[in-house]
């Protein structure tokens, strides 16, 4: 699902922090929590599969965590916002996540 600009300016700030960057994908969800769900499932050096990718939150927890990972998604777009989101976080620095994402465990 897409929103405009003019429903985006429209949402509550904590809100607007999931469409941020670009993506418009409606169910992003907050890093710190699949980053906690990854350490929690994924054995040491293992590999996080998402069949379901969407914009690629899990693949990014899993990234920060040091996992291996594999997405699946049949939107190009979720796709391409998955890949430019992966592919940011390696040039950004961990702790700058944190604190936009804020650390829940
Ligand atoms: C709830 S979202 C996934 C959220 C994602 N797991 C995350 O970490 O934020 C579900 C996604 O599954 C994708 N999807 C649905 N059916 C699919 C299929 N058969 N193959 C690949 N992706 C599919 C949808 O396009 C949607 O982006």
């Amino acid at each position: 699902m897409k929103i405009s600009k003019e429903q985006y300016d429209r949402l509550p700030k904590n809100l607007q922090e999931y469409f941020y960057k670009g993506n418009f994908h409606c169910t992003c969800k907050p890093l710190a929590l699949m980053r906690y769900l990854c350490r929690l499932v994924c054995p040491p050096n293992g590999t996080v599969l998402d069949p379901f990718a969407g914009s690629g939150t899990t693949l990014l927890a899993a990234q920060k965590e040091g996992f291996n990972f594999i997405g699946i998604e049949k939107e190009q777009e979720y796709c391409e916002i998955a890949r430019r989101r992966v592919a940011q976080a390696t040039t950004q620095r961990d702790v700058e996540t944190e604190v936009s994402e804020g650390t829940l465990f």
